[in-house]
């Protein structure tokens, strides 16, 4: 790896100029809140700035500090947080917020972050940088990216990762950077947000275009290098979409552990690798009835892809387990967003 050739003070000036507005960010000297800080980098774990504002501004209406967001009962934290996916993480969102409440505050050092459920390393340093001013650089996609190109460092990810987050904390030796570790690092995500992209940087507008290793020798665009993905399996459900004679839908909720655990569903057979035949299905159907079915609902997992299919059909009284909901009242529930597929077919249908 080349030596350092960028300065802090590049980025920060490039960064007052063309700073982000973002809701969870203070405004040029001011602190930042760190209940704010905290609640948007939880969002923005795996999800775009602009898929999590209006969850964001909605979460923080109903829960404005972490004393509110203690006291509420955890149907209403998942409710808040449904469509965000990853619901594990609302769990400790709710966990963690009882546990900085009873502390009376956030800890302000990242090990006292990192005992917090739900606060891994990057969302610890995070939080330090931006809310705290802690020295430290927390290296998410964006700041990978960017690191990878400075330096020209080709390890292939995952296992140039090591390699990645060693380039970002020296970036982040620079006195600049150190002096002002919350607008550091939120130029870094800017950077990488709107400059440093993927696919074709836009390197003539760059503030470190001088020193960038990956510029001078015209490979930015090819880094950081990705090892070859093993593609991500299918599986297999069906869910029932069943009606009363008034119109109501039958709904259940999710065990409480797993994946989408708690989460509000139609009725459903389990997942799995094979198809799964109308004979085999109607087995796991809530009731015994003319189903029909209506077609085919896909939905992206990490570690998997889902193909679900959808049966409807209409009895004169649903005589099962869970509970009816007119369907125009279906935003109120706690419907994870491949749940909200199968409902946009079930009514469009
Ligand atoms: N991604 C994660 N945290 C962010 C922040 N504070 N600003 C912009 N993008 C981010």
């Amino acid at each position: 790896m080349s030596s350092a050739t960028v300065a802090a003070s590049d980025l920060l000036d490039w960064y007052d100029r063309h700073r982000r507005r973002m809701p969870w960010r203070a405004l040029p000297g001011q602190a930042a809140d760190p209940y704010r800080v905290w609640l948007s980098e939880i969002m923005l774990q795996q999800t775009t700035v602009a898929a999590v504002v209006p969850y964001y501004d909605r979460f923080l209406t109903r829960f404005p500090d972490v004393a509110a967001l203690s006291a509420a009962g955890e149907a209403e934290v998942m409710q808040a947080w449904a469509g965000l996916g990853y619901y594990a993480r609302a769990r400790n969102l709710h966990a963690c917020a009882r546990a900085v409440a009873g502390a009376g505050g956030f800890p302000d050092t990242l090990e006292g972050l990192r005992a917090l459920p739900g606060i891994g390393p990057y969302t610890a340093a995070a939080v330090g940088a931006i809310a705290f001013a802690i020295p430290v650089v927390p290296v998410d996609g964006n700041v990978e990216r960017v690191a990878a190109r400075v330096f020209a460092v080709e390890a292939p990810l995952p296992a140039g990762r090591a390699a990645l987050h060693e380039a970002a904390a020296r970036l982040g030796r620079d006195a600049a950077a150190r002096a002002r570790p919350a607008d550091f690092a939120q130029a870094l995500f800017d950077l990488g947000a709107t400059i440093c992209t993927p696919a074709s940087p836009a390197c003539a507008l760059c503030p470190w275009r001088e020193g960038c290793a990956a510029r001078r020798q015209g490979i930015a665009a090819d880094l950081p290098r990705k090892a070859a993905k093993k593609p991500r399996p299918l599986r297999h459900g069906v869910h029932f979409w069943l009606t009363d004679a008034a119109g109501r839908v039958l709904l259940r909720r999710r065990p409480p552990r797993g994946l989408l655990g708690g989460m509000t569903e139609l009725p459903g057979t389990p997942w799995r690798e094979a198809f799964w035949p109308a004979e085999d299905a109607l087995d796991h159907a809530p009731m015994r009835a003319d189903w029909r079915a209506l077609g085919e609902v896909r939905h992206g997992f990490t570690h998997f892809e889902l193909s679900l299919t959808v049966y409807a059909a209409r009895v004169a009284t649903i005589q099962a387990e869970g509970w009816l909901a007119e369907p125009a009242a279906l935003d109120g529930e706690a419907l994870p967003s491949l749940m909200r597929k199968c409902v946009r077919l079930a009514t469009a249908a």
